[in-house]
C-alpha cells in the first residue's frame, strides 16, 4: 500500500488552458481521499497524471518517496476505474475480467481462481457468462471494478465511477464502494463533482476550483468550517443561505446590514473591517418562531418527508431557506420571526474569504 505525493504539479494543455495550477498533496496509505469540485476544475487531469496517462508540465509525483514521473502507467501498480466502463462487447464478463492477468501471462487455473474471488467481492458471480450488453449500468460498473481488482493494484483511482447511474442505484453503489475500501484497506483516490458523494465516502476531502485546491479537510471540518464562500456554497443541500450586505460600525457595535436582515455581530466577529460582506447561515440553523427575531414572510412551504423547507421573501433576491421539523404549523403567507444564532453565523469578505473569528 503506497503513500502517494504530488509536489507542485502543473498541467498546461496550451498557453491558455491551465488544467492544474500548482498542486501539492500527500495521500496517506489506506486513505479514502476524494477530489471534488465543479466540472472543469482539473480533477480528471490530476487523476490521469497520477495514473500516468498524462505528463505534468511541471512538478513531481512520488510513490513511496520515489519519483515516478517517468514510469509507464502499467509500471505504477495503480488501478483506474473510469466513469464509462469500456468493456469488450464481444467478450463475456469473465473474459473481460481476465484481460489484465492474461496480458501478464498468468496461468489459466490461477486466473479462473482469481476471477471467482473478485466476482464474489463485487457480487457478480451470476453474470460471469453474460455479455456486457446483457448487464445493467450498475452491473457493468461492478464488472469494471472487478477488472481492476484482479490486477491487485496498490491503490485505486476512481473517476466519477457512479455518475452515469440513477440516484437510487448511485446510493447503493456508494455503500458498496465504501465496503470495498474497508475490506481491501487500500488507498482510494476518488473523483466526483457530487458534494454528497464526497461527504459520505471521504476520510479527507480536497476541494478544487479552477485548477487550484481551495480547502482540504475531513467532511465534517469542511462542512462546519468552510474557509471561503466557494466551499460554503458548494457543500450542503439545501445549500448555505448567503446574504449580501455591508459591515458598518454603529458606536461600539459592529453590524451586518442588508435590506433583508440587520444583525449585531457577536464578539467573535467584532473585528470584521467595514465594507461589503456576505453573511452565511445553514438552513438547518435558522430558528423560526412567532415570538422573536426579524419578521419574514414565507412564500413557499416544501415538505420533504423527514423535514420541511420554508422559503422566505427577500429584498436582495438572495435565497433564504430554513429547514424545520415536518410537523411545522407555518404555511405560505405567514410572517414568523427568524433568528440567526451567534455561533452559527459565517462572514465572507468581498473576495470570498472567510472572516476569521479569532
Ligand atoms: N486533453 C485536453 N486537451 C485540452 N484541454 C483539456 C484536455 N483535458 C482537459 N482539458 C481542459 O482542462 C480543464 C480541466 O479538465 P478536467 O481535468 O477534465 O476537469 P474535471 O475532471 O474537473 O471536470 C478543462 O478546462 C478542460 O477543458
Ligand atoms: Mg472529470
Amino acid at each position: 500500500m503506497p503513500q502517494i505525493e504530488l509536489k507542485n504539479i502543473r498541467k498546461e494543455f496550451s498557453k491558455s488552458i491551465v488544467a492544474v495550477n500548482d498542486l501539492s498533496l500527500t495521500i496517506e496509505e489506506g486513505e479514502f481521499l476524494v477530489l471534488v469540485g465543479p466540472s472543469g476544475c482539473g480533477k480528471t487531469t490530476t487523476l490521469r497524471m497520477i495514473a500516468g496517462f498524462e505528463d505534468p508540465t511541471r512538478g513531481e509525483i512520488f510513490i513511496d518517496k520515489e519519483v515516478i514521473n517517468e514510469l509507464e502507467p502499467a509500471e505504477r501498480n495503480l488501478g483506474m476505474v473510469f466513469q464509462t466502463h469500456a468493456l469488450f462487447p464481444h467478450k463475456t464478463v469473465a473474459e473481460n475480467i481476465a484481460f489484465g492477468p492474461r496480458m501478464k501471462k498468468v496461468e489459466k487455473t490461477e486466473i479462473d481462481k482469481q476471477i471467482k474471488q473478485v466476482a464474489e467481492m463485487v457480487k457478480i458471480t451470476h453474470l460471469l457468462d453474460k455479455l456486457p450488453a446483457q448487464c445493467s449500468g450498475g452491473e457493468s460498473q461492478r464488472v469494471a471494478v472487478a477488472r481492476t481488482l484482479i490486477t491487485d493494484p496498490g491503490a485505486f483511482l476512481l473517476d466519477e465511477p457512479l455518475s452515469s447511474l440513477d440516484a437510487k442505484l448511485r446510493r447503493e453503489m456508494r455503500a458498496e464502494v465504501d465496503r470495498l475500501h474497508k475490506e481491501l484497506k487500500k488507498t482510494f483516490i476518488y473523483v466526483t463533482h457530487d458534494q454528497e458523494e464526497a461527504m459520505t465516502l471521504a476520510d479527507r476531502i480536497v476541494v478544487m476550483d479552477g485548477g487550484n485546491i481551495r480547502q482540504v479537510g475531513s467532511p465534517i471540518d469542511i462542512y462546519n468550517n468552510p474557509n471561503s464562500y466557494f466551499v460554503a456554497d458548494f457543500f450542503g443541500s439545501p445549500s448555505m443561505n448567503l446574504i449580501e450586505g455591508d459591515i458598518v460600525t454603529k458606536g461600539k457595535k459592529v453590524v451586518f446590514n442588508s435590506s433583508d436582515i440587520k444583525l449585531d455581530l457577536p464578539k467573535s466577529l467584532a473585528k470584521t473591517p467595514p465594507g461589503p460582506a456576505t453573511l452565511g447561515i445553514r438552513p438547518e440553523q435558522i430558528l423560526v418562531n412567532n415570538k422573536s427575531g426579524t419578521k419574514k414572510k414565507i412564500y413557499l412551504v416544501e415538505p420533504l418527508g423527514k423535514d420541511t423547507l420554508l422559503y422566505f421573501e427577500t429584498q436582495t433576491g438572495n435565497e433564504l431557506i430554513a429547514v424545520v421539523d415536518s410537523n411545522t404549523k407555518f404555511k405560505a403567507g405567514d410572517t414568523p420571526g427568524i433568528t440567526f444564532p451567534d455561533d452559527q453565523i459565517f462572514l465572507f469578505d468581498k473576495n470570498g474569504n472567510r472572516v476569521s473569528t479569532k
